[in-house]
């Protein structure tokens, strides 16, 4: 658990091998964000044959979700890499073994979100010669996101995990309050089209839209005082909770005071949200701390943690997605909890094992 400004985050170049892509990194656990720049200043990195400002036709085992700040990308798709059976990551479109037709151009602006899914084909570029951006990725032990090298035994063991989350994919439906913003390809996404929602009634009085691929979930969320309030001391925002998923908030406007709790296990809860003074065990909390605009709140899964704002906050919330785990009202589907708990224990296990090479 932590809370990061991206002012204090050195920089680097973020997947050289096919982008002139510079950022700066925040590296969690399941979750891996990036401030991603790019413009004409980078020009000894490997870039786009066609000179254009942006990344190369290329695929990654990671999942990834765009969120435009300023700037317009535009980004097409080339369907999933097993179709094409490519040995490197990034592709020479003239070159390639199998004949690829990337689809159309589509263009996200400011706010607009563009989502790619895992193993899947895609190249960029930015109108202008300019681009900014927050870059969300599913983060996988032993597989570096700089140069895309594995280490040794991490290619053959998250090809085995990622197959058992796509059979707990397809096992699994959450209850959710809609079902229409499932993102199985790729593709740009506008909040406009994206209906509102409660977020977390059983805990909280955010309000918002969601989005979701496949690992990743992100939401964009607003909490204002406005909301009828649950918190027993009457400040807007979220009760004591926790939950499985792993959570990243990226503060867009006003301020967020949180505290966190330590892990759940040693409180040993039944509930997935709680008052303190009722709690049995102790819950080692921190002060309370504040984040505002250029700050990032990490909370690792399973752990404690409450959140209160001034009047009123926007933020975007990354999270972990979970199959048969619904983020809205915490209900699991029948034995979902048991097979996310095994697959939760695989990832903990490879995270142990590999690590992985970054230029931090
Ligand atoms: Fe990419
Ligand atoms: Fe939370």
């Amino acid at each position: 658990m932590a809370i990061y400004k991206w002012e204090e985050i050195k920089e680097t170049m973020i997947t050289p091998g096919y982008s002139i892509t510079k950022g700066k990194s925040i590296i969690g656990n399941m979750l891996l964000l990036q401030r991603v720049e790019f413009d004409e200043g980078v020009a000894h990195c490997q870039g786009r044959a066609d000179g254009n400002i942006g990344a190369a036709f290329h695929y990654h085992p990671e999942e990834q979700i765009f969120i435009i700040l300023k700037g317009t990308m535009k980004a097409r798709f080339g369907g999933s890499v097993k179709d094409v059976g490519s040995e490197t990551t990034h592709i020479n479109l003239d070159e390639a073994a199998v004949p690829i037709s990337p689809g159309e151009w589509q263009s996200a602006s400011p706010g607009e979100v563009c989502r790619i899914p895992a193993y899947t084909l895609h190249e960029v570029y930015w109108e202008n010669r300019y681009g900014l951006a927050y870059s969300l990725k599913s983060r996988i032990p032993g597989h570096s996101w700089y140069d895309q090298s594995w280490q040794p035994g991490a290619k053959d063991a998250w090809e085995k995990h990622f197959e058992n989350f796509r059979i707990m994919n397809d096992k699994f439906k959450e209850t959710v309050p809609w079902d229409k913003v499932y993102l199985n390809n790729g593709g740009i996404v506008k909040w406009d089209a994206i209906e509102e929602s409660m977020i977390t009634p059983g805990y909280s009085i955010a309000r918002g839209k969601s989005m979701y691929g496949n690992m990743l979930l992100l939401q964009r969320v607003e909490f204002s005082d406005d909301v009828s309030c649950i918190r027993p001391d009457g400040k807007a925002g979220a009760n004591f909770h926790y939950h499985p998923e792993e959570q990243m908030f990226i503060i867009v406007e006003g301020t967020m005071n949180v505290r966190f709790g330590s892990a759940v296990n040693s409180v040993g809860a039944e509930t997935t949200h709680f008052d303190l003074n009722k709690i049995q065990g102790p819950v080692a909390e921190t002060e309370w701390l504040s984040a505002g605009h250029g700050s990032v709140i990490h909370i690792p899964a399973y752990t404690l943690h409450e959140a209160c704002i001034d009047k009123y906050l926007l933020v975007y919330s990354a999270k972990t997605r979970i199959p048969g785990h619904s983020w809205y009202d915490e209900s699991w589907q029948p034995e979902a909890q048991n097979a996310w708990s095994k697959h939760f224990e695989n990832f903990t296990a490879m995270n142990e094992r590999f690590k992985e090479t970054l230029p931090l």
